[in-house]
């Protein structure tokens, strides 16, 4: 886990949350096209569209990150529109992407918790659960906050499965 910019992480691939159109826009996706310069957005204009729930994958062109994987959340309609399925897949096409490009590290912000309007508490929980159970070569996955409610969320999670270690994970 990591609070602060994302745009900052020195790892091979970091994630935006986009939105279908890939069009750009605020909050995390604002902060990772201004960093990565005006390509960003010729590259994903190129791409035009991801549906909800996957993700899609272009250079990182002036960011310290090779990659950036545009992952394109669910917008929260109160939770009956197959919101929890959709982020987690969201989460494991993210790593599907990564796989494709050969990146062992990959920095991935709290997806629909701004602007989409997901809860911060499931989304965290949504975010680790299926982290954990995708089968991936990626070596190190930085989960990033931005705000220290989602830190304490990620730190409360991570030291919950710390202190219940599941058969198959071979951390004391
Ligand atoms: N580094 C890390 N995390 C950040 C940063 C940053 N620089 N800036 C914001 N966050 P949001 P969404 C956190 O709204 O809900 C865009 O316009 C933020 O605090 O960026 O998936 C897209 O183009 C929050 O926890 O993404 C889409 O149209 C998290 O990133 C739409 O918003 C996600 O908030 C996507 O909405």
């Amino acid at each position: 886990m990591f609070q602060g910019d994302i745009t900052r992480c020195h790892v091979d691939a970091i994630v935006t949350a986009a939105n279908e159109a890939l069009a750009g826009g605020g909050g995390v996706d604002g902060a990772v096209h201004s960093a990565a310069g005006p390509r960003l957005l010729e590259a994903s204009r190129g791409i035009g569209h991801c549906p909800t729930g996957e993700a899609v994958v272009t250079p990182g062109f002036e960011l310290p990150a090779r990659w950036v994987i545009h992952a394109v959340g669910p917008i929260w309609r109160g939770g009956r529109s197959r919101e929890p399925e959709l982020l987690a897949s969201t989460y494991r096409s993210i790593l599907a992407r990564a796989e494709e490009v050969g990146a062992t590290s990959v920095a991935i912000p709290a997806i629909s918790t701004g602007v989409y309007g997901f809860p911060s508490d499931l989304a965290a929980a949504i975010a680790l659960t299926t982290l954990r159970e995708t089968p991936t070569p990626v070596q190190d996955v930085i989960l990033v906050a931005f705000d220290s409610r989602t830190a304490d969320l990620y730190r409360d999670l991570l030291s919950e499965n710390r202190a219940n270690p599941t058969d198959s994970d071979p951390t004391p």
